[in-house]
């Protein structure tokens, strides 16, 4: 079963993501275990403070070391990989959420304030960045991290549900359409309808191909973005 500790500061924040939906179900099915942990019981800080100023000068306060040394030494196993949340970090992608998802044990730091003491950097085997530009903190950045490795948990989904994902093979998805024929005048494709099931594959490679030229040309350049390890 996959382990996820997230370490956060916000545990709230976590209360709906747990509790509704496809990952609900999938610790309900005991698939994962996801632990909210907040790190500020780790620090040795009397009055329970987890950051401070920046040495050198500048705004705002910076995450201190001591509390997520602290609290990744306690939760961390041999098989353990330690990703950190920083916007600095590798672009996060499909391929990543595959190699996650067949991990056993995840920590998941998320920072906040203005920053991270640079040391933290070191606790950390990957350093991730959902996008470019900056959020608050790394907690919205570890729930999408969450939901598109859980999702690929085996017996989470149905496995034909995410083998045609988009991105996979660096494709975006073909169109599918449902009941009615028609709708509007808007007519579903003849050959969904011919029950020939060559012909379907055909048209539906065809279609990622060049929905993919059309919309993420960028894609089709790519070479294949794993976590490098
Ligand atoms: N923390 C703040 N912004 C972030 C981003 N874009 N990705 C990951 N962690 C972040």
């Amino acid at each position: 079963m996959l382990k996820i500790d997230i370490l956060t500061l916000f545990p709230s924040m976590f209360d709906g993501f747990l509790t509704e939906s496809i990952i609900k179900r999938a610790i309900d099915k005991k698939l994962v275990e996801i632990n909210i942990v907040n790190f500020r019981d780790y620090t040795k800080d009397p009055h329970g403070k987890v950051d401070d100023t920046p040495y050198g000068g500048g705004a705002g306060m910076v995450l201190a070391p001591q509390p997520l040394f602290d609290a990744v030494e306690s939760l961390k196993k041999d098989n353990t990989k330690v990703i950190l949340l920083t916007p600095d970090g590798k672009p996060y992608k499909q391929e990543i959420a595959y190699s996650l998802s067949h991990y056993e044990h995840l920590i998941l730091i998320c920072g906040h304030y203005e920053g991270f003491d640079e040391r933290i950097r070191t606790l950390a085997d990957f350093e991730l960045s959902i996008g470019d530009y900056v959020l608050t903190g790394g907690e919205i950045p570890s729930m999408i991290i969450v939901d598109s490795v859980v999702r690929l948990v085996d017996g989470v989904i149905e496995k034909s549900s995410h083998e045609c994902d988009s991105f996979n093979n660096n494709l975006l998805d073909y169109p599918t359409y449902t009941k009615p024929r028609d709708f509007r005048g808007m007519k579903v494709p003849e050959v969904l309808l011919s029950g020939n099931h060559k012909e379907i594959e055909k048209y539906r490679l065809e279609e990622q191909i060049r929905r993919t030229r059309e919309r993420r040309p960028d894609l089709l350049k790519e070479e294949v973005n794993d976590i490098g390890n």
